[in-house]
C-alpha cells in the first residue's frame, strides 16, 4: 500500500505573509516541508531572509521578500515581482496583521482603528484580489486567511481587532463563492491563544493567563506549529472540496 499524495505541495508557488516569525513561520516551514516553494514575506526583511534560509539549509526552497500589507503599493509591487520571477500563484496565506491598541472599546484610537482595518481588511482584500487574478489565469489555487476566535467571540479590550477578525471570516465567503467558477478556494483558519510575540501581552501575565486558559478545554495554550498542520490541509488537495469554511484550531474555546 503506497502512501498518499493528497498533501504534496510539490511544484507549488506559496506566499505566507508574516512569515518572518510566529505562525506565518511555522506555516512557512511545513508548506517548503510538503514540496511548496515559499515566498516568506513581511515587513522586514532581514527576518524574512533568516526564515527562508533556514528552510533551504533543511533542504526546501524559499524566497524572502517584503511587503507591508497595509500599504496598497506595497502590495502591487509584490505581486509585479511574483509575475516576472514566478509567473504563477498556487497558495496564498494571509496571515500577517496588527492589533495595535489594547483597551476599552470607549477609548478606541482612530490611528489604531485606521491602522487595524488597513492592514486586517484591506491588506488581506488586495492581497487576494491581486493572487486571485494570478490563480485565475492558471486554473485555480487556495487562499487562506489566518482570522482568529476573536472573529466570532469578540476578545476583552481587542474591539477593533476583533471587528476586523470577523470581516475576515465574511470575506472568506465573498471570495470562496465568487472565486470557485476560476477553481479557486478560499478557506479562514482561526486560530486560539497562541505562543508567540503578538500574544506574548496574554501569555506572560499570569492572572490573565489563568483566566484565559479556564476557557480553553485544552487547558493550554497552542504552539505555532499546531496551527501549520491546518493549513497544509487547506492549501493541499486534501481540502479539494472544502471552500468559504472557517476552520477553529482553539483547543476547544469555541466549542
Ligand atoms: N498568537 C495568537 O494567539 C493568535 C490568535 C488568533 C489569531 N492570531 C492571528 O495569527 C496571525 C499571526 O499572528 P502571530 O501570533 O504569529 O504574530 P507574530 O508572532 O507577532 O508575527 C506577526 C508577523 O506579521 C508580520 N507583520 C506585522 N505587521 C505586518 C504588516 N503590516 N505587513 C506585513 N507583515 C506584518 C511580522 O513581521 P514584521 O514585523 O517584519 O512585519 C511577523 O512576521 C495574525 O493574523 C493574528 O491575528 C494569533
Amino acid at each position: 500500500m503506497s502512501k498518499t499524495h493528497l498533501f504534496d505541495l510539490d511544484g507549488k508557488i506559496a506566499f505566507v505573509s508574516g512569515a518572518s516569525r510566529g505562525i506565518g513561520e511555522a506555516i512557512a516551514h511545513l508548506l517548503a516541508q510538503q514540496g511548496a516553494h515559499v515566498i516568506v514575506s513581511s515587513r522586514k526583511l532581514d527576518g524574512c531572509q533568516q526564515v527562508a534560509e533556514a528552510i533551504i539549509a533543511a533542504g526546501g526552497k524559499a524566497t524572502a521578500v517584503a511587503c507591508h500589507i497595509g500599504e496598497i503599493e506595497q502590495i502591487q509591487q509584490v505581486f509585479a515581482g511574483i509575475r516576472e520571477q514566478f509567473g504563477r500563484l498556487d497558495i496564498l496565506v494571509n496571515n500577517a496583521a496588527t492589533n495595535p491598541q489594547f483597551c476599552n472599546v470607549l477609548d478606541t484610537d482612530l490611528g489604531a482603528f485606521q491602522k487595524t482595518v488597513d492592514v486586517n481588511i484591506r491588506g488581506y482584500f488586495f492581497m487576494s484580489v491581486e493572487a486571485g487574478k494570478l490563480m485565475r489565469e492558471h486554473g485555480g489555487g487556495s487562499i487562506i486567511n489566518v482570522a482568529s476566535i476573536n472573529g466570532v467571540s469578540p476578545g476583552l479590550f481587542q474591539g477593533i481587532y476583533s471587528v476586523t477578525k470577523a470581516a475576515v471570516i465574511n470575506m472568506t465567503k465573498v471570495f470562496a463563492k465568487e472565486c470557485a467558477p476560476f477553481g479557486i478556494r478560499c478557506n479562514a483558519l482561526l486560530p486560539g491563544l497562541t505562543d508567540t510575540k503578538f500574544a506574548s501581552a496574554l501569555v506572560k501575565n499570569d492572572a490573565i493567563l489563568t483566566a484565559a486558559l479556564q476557557q480553553i478545554p485544552l487547558k493550554r495554550v497552542a504552539d505555532p506549529s499546531e496551527m501549520a498542520g491546518a493549513v497544509l490541509y487547506l492549501a493541499s488537495e486534501a481540502s479539494s472540496y472544502t471552500t468559504g469554511t472557517a476552520l477553529n484550531v482553539d483547543g476547544g474555546f469555541l466549542s
